[in-house]
This record gives structure tokens, sequence and C-alpha cells, in this order.
């Protein structure tokens, strides 16, 4: 069977929305004291009858939501039944840097990792996905990802839509290719568009007011939605929670990463239907996705496509029929508090998902420290974009404001707690953020261009946030090790600045293809004569903490 080149052609007829005839997949959504998400693999049919292999965490395809409580304390354990390293990143949330997932925090294929850590993000949609060393792109692709959504007070009091798979629907928009085989073709672009894992959907909503959670899955494309009747719609929150007002758009840019949450009213369109569609025609030339003739190619470019067709059916027992005029004051920090501007620059060249790029002249290495905090500062970050391409910025470790973007006022419905902001060619935004985590020794949090491609490729930085009270040195208290000679035709030496109990060797793709257990020790041997030529990367752990070096076998 190989119906795929015609399902997709059938994206570009007019008749599209007539073929929108999947039912939209809803993820389960758990609310439980602690969640086990078992990353595998697995097959998934997303045409019927056409298999294609997947990674999915507990599914086939992406993963439950999580529905956190702030305040309370989450578990989460994260088994990684993968043959090769994974990680696990919760995007948007504070916690502390030991579990924030970062490409630090490998979890080895066999192993499970125990997160625990407080809630502190208010209400919101906020998202999990990998986060390994260059296989972000690759596993996000083949379907690591699933939401998480906060629930808190202030929230609650609100007169909103929130019950889940009835007036309140996550909608993660993500393009996929296939090759005829039914696998995914791995890259920047797809050219069928899958919402929650459904090509061509439809979702039945209420006549009355709904919510919809949006977010940017995707690797490199950024989406233009809105509806193809034209209509404005309210935008009630952004990344990090609720806007103080909904604020009324008839467009919606969203970048990779970024999540906003909208009302529609549907009241009294029982029996009508509806499109959400991405405008990519109306894309800047410098966005992934618009019809620059020099990306990568995909059937999607550069055109206005559906995503879902919406089925307007009959309002529920106790439907929200309107549209609240305020929510929750937002708390921006006080700029009179500003200790410090700090500048990022992205420059290189390249496309969606090729090029070069950097922040401030520099490229990833999990060695370097680019930043050091001050515990309970509050900055001014000023990104701009020298490149020749859009970029999504995302800092971990909790939310920013935009202060503006190119001198002026963002749109009102990026005026709330953000974590990704869209920064095109040729722009500047200024961010203001304050940092009140410490992180852990040894375990920095990262900031990066959240195209998956370019994160893969280095666009990626990190930083630490020290309590300046406290005298403690700067990087040079993370843990660390030294592995030498390198390049080795066999034994190499190692020293490391804490006890090691367990050593790893990770070939390139991730693979364990060595591992001593059971050590206690700050110096010794390591044995790679049976190993092929080849570069690898060495793990050392104690219980708490872990460091790497990089190693060649000639
Ligand atoms: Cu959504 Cu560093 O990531
Ligand atoms: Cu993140
Ligand atoms: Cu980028």
């Amino acid at each position: 069977m190989k119906p795929i080149t015609l399902l997709t052609a059938s994206l570009f007829a007019l008749t599209a929305s007539a073929q929108f005839n999947n039912p939209l997949s809803i993820p389960p959504a758990l609310d439980v004291d602690t969640f086990d998400l078992v990353v595998d693999e697995h097959v998934h049919q997303f045409y019927p009858g056409v298999s294609t292999p997947t990674y999915g965490a507990s599914a086939e395809y992406l993963g439950p939501t999580l529905i956190l409580h702030k305040g309370d304390t989450a578990h989460i354990r994260v088994h990684n039944d993968l043959a090769q390293v994974t990680s696990m990143h919760w995007h948007g949330l504070r916690v502390p840097s030991e579990f924030d997932g970062g490409p630090q925090r490998e979890v080895l294929p066999g192993e499970v990792w125990n997160v625990k850590y407080q809630v502190k993000n208010q209400a919101g949609t906020y998202w999990y996905h990998p986060h390994p060393h260059e296989l972000t792109a690759e596993q996000a692709t083949f379907g690591v990802a699933g939401f998480i959504i906060v629930q808190d007070a202030d929230e609650a009091a609100l007169d909103l839509p929130r019950t889940y798979g009835v007036d309140d629907f996550p909608i993660v928009v993500q393009d996929r290719r296939f090759n005829t085989d039914g696998s995914f073709v791995f890259g920047p672009f797809g050219d069928s568009v899958l919402v929650n894992g459904t090509p061509r959907p439809y979702v039945d909503l209420p006549a009355q007011v709904v919510r919809l959670r949006l977010l940017n899955g995707s690797n490199s494309r950024i989406y233009n939605l809105g509806f193809d009747d034209g209509r404005s719609f309210p935008v009630i929150a952004g990344d990090g929670g609720l806007l103080s007002v909904p604020a009324s758009t008839d467009r919606l840019l969203l970048s990779n990463g970024e999540r906003d949450e909208i009302l529609l009213d549907l009241s009294g369109m029982e029996g009508d239907s509806l499109l959400l569609m991405s405008f990519g025609s109306e894309l800047p030339a410098s966005m992934p996705g618009s019809s620059f003739i020099l990306w990568e190619s995909s059937a999607l470019n550069g055109i206005d496509f559906p995503v879902l067709r919406i089925r307007v059916g009959a309002p529920t027992a106790t439907p929200v029929t309107s549209i609240p005029a305020t929510l929750v004051p937002t708390t921006p920090p006080h700029l009179g508090d500003v200790s410090r501007t700090r500048y990022k620059s992205f420059s290189g060249t390249g496309m969606a998902g090729m090029g070069m790029f950097y922040i401030n002249g520099l490229q990833f290495n999990m060695d370097v420290v680019n930043d050091t905090v001050a515990l309970g500062a509050t900055e001014i970050w000023r990104v701009e974009n020298a490149s020749d391409i859009a970029h999504p910025f995302h800092i971990h470790g909790g939310s920013f404001y935009i202060l503006d973007r190119n001198d002026m006022p963002p749109p009102a419905w990026e005026q709330g707690p953000k974590d990704v902001v869209l920064v095109d060619m040729a722009d500047h935004v200024r961010l203001l953020m304050k940092f009140d985590d410490l992180t852990d020794e040894g375990w920095p949090l990262m900031y990066h261009c959240h195209n998956l491609m370019h994160e893969d490729n280095m666009m990626m930085l990190q930083y630490i946030v020290l309590d300046a009270n406290m005298a403690v040195g700067d990087a040079a208290d993370a843990p660390s090790i030294s592995v030498y000679p390198s390049p080795s035709a066999g034994q190499v030496t190692y020293r490391s600045t804490f006890t090691v109990s367990e050593i790893f060797v990770m070939d390139q793709l991730g693979r364990i293809v060595l591992r001593r257990a059971g050590l206690s020790r700050t110096s010794g041997e390591v044995d790679l004569q049976d190993l092929p030529m080849g570069t690898y990367v060495l793990v050392m752990r104690s219980r708490t903490q872990q460091a790497r070096a990089v190693i060649m076998r000639e």
C-alpha cells in the first residue's frame, strides 16, 4: 500500500476540508502522584495499512498529558527503553536544574530516571520533550513529546473552559514526511501536517466557548495560524500562563516550542464547520515555512493549508458562553531592579535545517558555562539576529517578558510570561527576566534556538545561577574529568573532581558500548582496545554528579 503521495497531494485540493476525516487523537490526561513515562520504540499507523516506526512516551506516538498542580510535588519516572541515550526536559517549568533534563542529564538505555520537583509555575500549557546531545530533533520527530497542563487556584476561579477533551483541547501541530514504506524522513520540513499525531484531522466541538492549547511541536516550520472564516479570536495565555486580559487577533505566529491558549466562540454554530489554517503564504521570506526558494523544499512551504477541521455539535449541559473581560494580573519583574543587560547576537548563514549558526560567535560546548547569573538578579537579555534566517530563542529556568521588539511593544498576545520568542532576521528583542532559582552544582541550564535542527547543530549555550554571597567559584566547582591520551590506541587514564562510581562509554549514536559499575575512585584507567576506531563519549557518575569527556580511539 502506498497511499502517501495521494494523501499529501490532497492537501492542495480546495475540497481539502471534506477530506479531513480522521478523528483527532486526544492524548489521555493523567492526574496522579507519580507518572511513569516509558520511552520506547513502537510502530504506529498514521495512515491505515501503513506502518511507521515511531518512538513514544508510554504511547505509540507522543505521550500522555500530565496534569500538575501548582504547589504540589510532581514525581516522574522516565524509563529509557530505547537503544540510545535520551533525556527529558520539562519545557517552561521552573525546576531544580538537576531535574531540568538538558543534554548533560542523560538517561541511559535501560535506566530509570527519578524526577521530583515542586510545581512553581502558574497555570498554563507546558510540554515535555527529550533533549539529548545532538539527538533531540530525531527523537522528537519519532514522537517523544507530550503536554503538561499546570492548574492553580487563580485560573480555577475564572469562568473558562477546562474540561479536558470536552471544551479544552491540547493541539500540537507537527509536520512530517513519510517514505513510501511508511517510515519517517528526518529533516526540517514535512509535507503532511499531524495534529496530536493525526493526519487530516477533524474534531467535534460543542457550540459554545472552547479552549485550544496550541503548541508548535515541529522541528523547523513556523505556523501562521488563523481561521478560514477570517474571524478574530481571543488569546488568553502564552507560553508561561494567562495574560492579564484576553488579546484579540486573527493571526497567531507560532514558532517552535511556543504555546498559546485561545478561546473559540462557537455559540450558535451547531451544524457548521470551520478550518484552523496556517497562512504560510503570509510568512516573511526569512521564516522557515515561507515560500523562500532556497529552503529545503516542502509541498507546504509558502502556501495556506488547513490544519484541523472543526465540526460544531450540540452544546454541553453547562457551557461557557462568554469570554472573561479580565484574566489574572501578570507580574513582570521591575525594570528598576535590572542589574545587568546581556547581549546575545545570532550570526551565521544557512537554511531551516542546515548551516552554521552561532550565539555571540559561539557554539555549544558541554564543558563551558557561558553565563553566570547572580541569584535573585533581574536582567535584560537583548537578543539580536544578525544571521540570515529567523530563530525562536528559548531559555530554560523560567519565564521572561518581552520588553520590546525593534523598540516597539510586542503585540498584546505576546505580553504575558513567555519562554520562547521568535527573533526574525535583523530584529532585536529585549527580554526581562528574574533569576530566582539557584542552579545545582554541575547542572547548568540551557538557552538555545528552538528550531530543533539548529539546536542539535550547536546553536545553544548554557548558564548557571549562583548565590553571590556564597564563596563559590565559577564553573571550576562543576564536576569534571580529564582523560588522556586522546587520541588513544587503547588504555586511557582519567582523573575526576568527584568520586566516580560508574563509567559508561557511548558511541556517536548514543549507544552504550562499555560500562563499569561498582567503582569508588577519583582516578583510574579505561580500556578501549576492543572498540572500533572512532569518537566516544566517556560518562562518569557518582550518585549525584556526572561529568563527561570526548575521546578518540585510533
Ligand atoms: Cu523545549 Cu531546551 O527546550
Ligand atoms: Cu526548555
Ligand atoms: Cu535557529
